[in-house]
C-alpha cells in the first residue's frame, strides 16, 4: 500500500487575510485526503471536506489527521472536528473493499497481502490520526450532523466532547462488514455507554439518533441543525475561559480516573494540586 499523502503544516501555512491569525492547511490536497485545518488563535478547526462523497475517509485522511496533530501550534487549546455537507462522515471509503482500491492507497486486498507486522503498522498509523485528539493540553469537540458511520462514528468518539445536530445518525457498521472498529473507537464507546450497550450497538449496526445519543452520554447536547456551528463556538468559548494549565491538569486527571483506584486517583490529585498551588501562589 502506497504511503499516504499528508496535509500541510499549520505553523507554516500561508496567512489568509490582513493581520489575520488564521492559517489554512491542505488547501491543495488530493481529493482523497478530503481534510482541511484552520487555526484561528486558540481554536483549530479540522474539517472533513469531501461532501460529495459524504466525507468518506481514506488512509490519506488519517495520515493527514496525524500530521495535523503533530504540527498543531502550541497556542491551540480547542480543536473542533466537523464535516462539510449533509453528513459528518460516511466512514471508510468503500472503494477499499474493491479490487482496484483507492488510487495510490491500495485496497483491503492489497493490505491483506502484507505481513502481520506491516499491516499492524499501517493500522497504527491510521490510529495515530485519532489518538492525539485526547491530549490533555487540548479539548476536542466533534460537531456532528447527519450520518457518522464506522470511521465517522469513531472520529466523533476520538474527541472529548460531541455536539450533535438533531438529525445525527451514529452507526458502528464495521462488524456488519466483517471488520472490527479499529480506529480507537471501542474504548470510548464502551467507557461511555457500557460494555453491554456497546456490544448491542456494534453487533446490530443500528442507528443511534440524537435523543438517544444524549441520553447515553454519546453527545453532550443536541441542537437543531442550523444551530450546530454556533453551539460549538459557544462551547469552545466557554472552555477557553478557564485557565489553560488548570484545564490541562484537570483533563489529565479525569482521563486517567477510570483506570485508577480511588487511592491512586487521590494521589494523582495531590500531585497535580501541588503543582497548581506552587504555580499560583509561590512567592519566588
Ligand atoms: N465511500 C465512498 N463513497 C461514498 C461513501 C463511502 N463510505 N458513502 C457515500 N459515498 C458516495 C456515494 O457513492 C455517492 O457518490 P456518487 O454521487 O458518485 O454516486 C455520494 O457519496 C453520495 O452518497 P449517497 O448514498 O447518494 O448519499 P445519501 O445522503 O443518500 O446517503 C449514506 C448517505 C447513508 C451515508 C450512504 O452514502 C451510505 O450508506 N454510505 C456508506 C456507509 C458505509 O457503509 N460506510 C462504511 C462504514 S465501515 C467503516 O468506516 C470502517
Amino acid at each position: 500500500m502506497a504511503e499516504a499523502a499528508v496535509g500541510g503544516d499549520p505553523e507554516h501555512a500561508p496567512e489568509t487575510g490582513e493581520g489575520s491569525d488564521v492559517s489554512t492547511v491542505s488547501a491543495a490536497a488530493p481529493a482523497e485526503i478530503g481534510l482541511r485545518c484552520e487555526v484561528d488563535g486558540e481554536i483549530a478547526t479540522v474539517t472533513l471536506d469531501r461532501p460529495d462523497k459524504r466525507n468518506a475517509q481514506t488512509f490519506a485522511t488519517w495520515s493527514a489527521l496525524a500530521r495535523i496533530g503533530d504540527t498543531l501550534p502550541e497556542r491551540v487549546r480547542v480543536v473542533v472536528v466537523r464535516g462539510e455537507g449533509p453528513s459528518f462522515s460516511a466512514g471508510i471509503d468503500l472503494r477499499m473493499f474493491t479490487p482496484e482500491g483507492v488510487p495510490g492507497q491500495g485496497s483491503f486486498a492489497s493490505a491483506a497481502a502484507l505481513g502481520d507486522t506491516e499491516l499492524e503498522r499501517l493500522i497504527a498509523e491510521a490510529q495515530r490520526g485519532f489518538l492525539w485528539l485526547r491530549r490533555p493540553e487540548i479539548v476536542s469537540i466533534a460537531a456532528v450532523q447527519g450520518h457518522a458511520i464506522g470511521a465517522g462514528f469513531q472520529l466523533a468518539l476520538a474527541c472529548d466532547l460531541r455536539v450533535v445536530a438533531d438529525d445525527v445518525k451514529f452507526c458502528m457498521k464495521e462488524p456488519a462488514l466483517g471488520l472490527v472498529p479499529d480506529l480507537t473507537g471501542t474504548k470510548p464507546l464502551a467507557d461511555i455507554v457500557g460494555v453491554p450497550r456497546a456490544i448491542e450497538m456494534c453487533l446490530t449496526a443500528r442507528v443511534v439518533g440524537a435523543e438517544e445519543a444524549v441520553r447515553l452520554g454519546l453527545a453532550e447536547i443536541a441542537v437543531p441543525a442550523g444551530e450546530l456551528d454556533q453551539t460549538t463556538r459557544d462551547l469552545a468559548a466557554a472552555l477557553l475561559a478557564t485557565d489553560h494549565a488548570a484545564a490541562t491538569a484537570t483533563k489529565r486527571l479525569l482521563r486517567a480516573a477510570p483506570g485508577r483506584t480511588l487511592e491512586e486517583q487521590a494521589a494523582a490529585e495531590r500531585a497535580e494540586q501541588v503543582a497548581r498551588i506552587r504555580a499560583l501562589f509561590a512567592s519566588n
